[in-house]
């Protein structure tokens, strides 16, 4: 393995391959985690360099493949690569805004031999679901391919995506998943990257907003498990209300495979945005790629850690936090995560809650993601 920014220890193979297939989507989300401007990205892989991809990761040792997006339902080859996939072993998992999905679809994809899907939510009513989706008939249509997925036995992940604007609701939220058979149900506070970065200051809950949903989640949660009901609610935290990093992606280059639609390999979804140059699936082999291509041992290991975090006796549970955080908040790849107490940054952590304290943005401000306003993005910053 190259040394380059790396430790000694000789990295383990990549566990989940997650193949964002299209940044093409239907839907307008304003915390979407593609890239500001994926309207100039270039080709998306063909079918052909899809199923290579699937080859070469699983001969890595991969095991769990996840199909993502932009919305992967746009992809008219999809049951074949689930069928490819599947193939040569992968449990597979589609992660969809159901729109795209049809009754037909959903039983080729089980012939194919997809084993599991998640459904995207905006919110348990339609009226602000479809205003964050910026499609009218999103809910209905959401609503409906629930209820299939479910009736041809597949399990079900349901995602909500949670802000200021949709958490007070979350009683609604769990009844909704629950009417709706979910086996699992992620209420994942908006992580701040991508199009949630640019909105970050209409999207951030306050403090309360967050305790009292976590008290709600926690409290079905005990009702769920007294009634022997297999429904799970897991619950996500946003980092800006946290004193220590998360573990992001359980350490750079560790576990975590993510392809762009284009062919580029990075260690995360966001990564793409970061001062560091990322390989591609077309110019190399992917065992080049994770053990000694210059990007995914950029932050491997611990020998790259400035301080506080070098000396730091929690290192070995965090790895440092998160490269795409600190870039974004300090414009440094390799400061210290300010979600850290410990980070001479930690105040824009803290003042970023108290703007959302005092001076939240309303709904109508959010800039929705989109091939126009990701041109107006790229050409304000060319
Ligand atoms: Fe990229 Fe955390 S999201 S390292």
């Amino acid at each position: 393995m190259s040394a380059l920014g790396s430790s000694c220890t000789e990295p383990g193979p990549p566990l989940w391959l997650l193949a964002e297939l299209t940044y093409r989507c239907p839907l307008q989300c304003p915390y979407c985690s593609n890239p500001l401007d994926f309207a100039r990205h270039g080709a998306e892989l063909s079918t052909a360099e899809w199923i290579e991809v699937f080859r070469q990761a699983r001969e890595l040792g991969a095991a769990q493949l996840g199909f993502s997006g932009g919305e992967p339902l746009v992809r008219q080859d999809l049951s074949e690569l689930i069928g490819a996939a599947r193939g040569l072993g992968y449990y597979t998992n589609l992660i969809t805004s159901g729109i795209g999905l049809s009754e037909a679809r959903i039983a080729e994809f089980a012939t194919a031999g997809l084993d599991h899907i998640q459904i995207s939510f905006q919110a348990a009513d339609a009226q602000l679901n479809d205003l964050l989706a910026g499609s009218g008939k999103a809910f209905a249509r959401k609503l409906a391919m629930a209820r299939v997925v479910k009736a041809q036995g597949y399990p079900m992940v349901l995602n909500f995506v949670t802000h200021r604007h949709n958490i007070d609701a979350i009683e609604q939220i769990i009844e909704l998943c629950l009417e709706l058979e979910a086996d699992y149900v992620e209420l994942a506070t908006c992580q701040f990257y991508g199009w949630a970065e640019l909105n970050r200051a209409g999207l951030l809950p306050t403090r309360a907003q967050l305790e009292r949903a976590e008290r709600i989640t926690n409290q079905w949660r005990e009702k769920l498990a007294a009634q022997g009901h297999p429904c799970k609610l897991i619950f996500v935290t946003p980092d800006y209300y946290e004193e220590r990093p998360k573990a992001c992606m359980g350490g750079w280059g560790s576990l975590f495979l993510d392809v762009a639609p284009d062919g580029t390999a990075l260690p995360c979804h966001n990564a793409k945005m970061l001062p560091v140059q990322f390989p591609n699936v077309r110019e190399h082999s992917l065992r080049h790629i994770w053990y000694d291509s210059f990007g995914f041992n950029r932050f491997r290991g611990d020998d790259w850690l400035p301080e506080p975090c070098r000396s730091c006796d929690e290192k070995g549970r965090d790895f440092g936090g998160c490269r795409c955080q600190a870039f974004l908040l300090t414009g440094d790849a390799e400061a210290t995560d300010p979600v850290c107490a410990k980070s001479a940054h930690h105040g824009l952590i803290l003042d970023a809650s108290r703007q959302a304290e005092e001076a939240p943005l309303g709904l109508e401000r959010l800039v929705h993601r989109n091939a126009r306003t990701s041109e107006i993005i790229c050409r304000s910053r060319s």
